[in-house]
């Protein structure tokens, strides 16, 4: 069992994905703590068309669409029941989906097998939290969303590097964080006292699966595009930043900075050539 508190929701979250009988229960159940919708008017269709909208919306902002794809192999790390994966596995000639989750993972293959090409899909499960099971130089592409913010730091630094680790010379990362913003002041300390209230015997459980408390208890990190840059140095170049047009840009020396409505404006994305 692991000892970090932040992996509480997920484990939370993937348990109760196992005990539904349909991944269209699961999305009714646990969906929202990957896209944040509710209902129970949800399915799993609908669930799917959220990620296809998205793949591809930031794959072309990104500069990384096209037919080359077919050819390639993605990495996906934080996968989540696949709301992304089944798009990325009709795009792409592999993918291999990471998620700390194996419960989840199941439910990743369950979902491309509905809406994807279940043949390109290999899953790896993140036991750690912090290393992926994965030769070096595997991918073309690696690719993260909206899972970095929810690890422990350190976690998510060495999450990056493994990005970079099992990319080809060549290949890209495009990798999303959440970067500090005023709402910081409230949102942070608060996320603090939720993780400790997960630790709490037969509380904790509860609480963790509870959508407003786990989602003050995932504030768990932010990384600012400096810190991100430093920790990779010359393993990467070709370094793009892309941000909400609602944000102020970060001016960093010799990075591309692009914007994309798509980004949350707390969000930026690194879009980056591996050495
Ligand atoms: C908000 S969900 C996003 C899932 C997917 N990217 C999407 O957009 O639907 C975050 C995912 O990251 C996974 N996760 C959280 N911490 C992780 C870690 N340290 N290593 C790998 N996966 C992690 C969770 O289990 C969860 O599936």
């Amino acid at each position: 069992m692991s000892r970090r508190k932040h992996h509480v929701p997920w484990t939370a979250a993937g348990t109760a994905s196992e005990q539904q009988h349909s991944v269209d229960d699961v999305v009714r159940e646990t969906g929202w703590v990957f896209n944040n919708r509710t209902g129970e008017a949800l399915d799993l269709a609908a669930f799917v068309e959220t990620g296809n909208h998205e793949t591809l919306a930031y794959l072309t902002a990104f500069g990384l669409a096209g037919p080359q794809l077919a050819q390639q192999t993605l990495v996906e790390i934080g996968s989540g029941i696949g709301r992304m994966t089944a798009s990325f596995t009709k795009m792409f000639d592999k993918v291999i989906a990471c998620d700390l989750d194996a419960a989840f993972l199941e439910r990743c293959r369950e979902t491309v097998a509905q809406f994807g090409a279940p043949e390109r899909l290999q899953t790896s499960p993140v036991g750690d939290g912090r290393s992926l099971d994965i030769e070096a130089g595997t991918a073309d592409l690696s690719f993260c969303y909206i899972t970095l913010q929810h690890c422990h730091h350190g976690d998510a630094l060495a999450l990056v590097r493994e990005a970079v680790r099992v990319t080809r010379p060549g290949g890209h990362v495009a990798l999303n964080f959440r970067t500090w913003t005023a709402a910081d002041a409230v949102l942070w300390p608060a996320g603090k006292v939720v993780r400790g209230l997960w630790r709490l015997p037969v509380i904790g459980p509860v609480v963790a699966r509870r959508r407003i408390a786990a989602r003050l208890g995932w504030q768990a990190n932010r990384l600012a595009p400096a810190e991100v840059l430093g920790a990779l140095g010359a393993a990467i170049t070709d370094v793009g930043i892309v941000r909400s047009p609602k944000r102020p840009p970060f001016r960093l020396p010799g990075v591309t900075e692009t914007s994309f409505v798509g980004v949350h404006r707390s969000h930026w994305w690194l879009v980056a050539t591996v050495v």
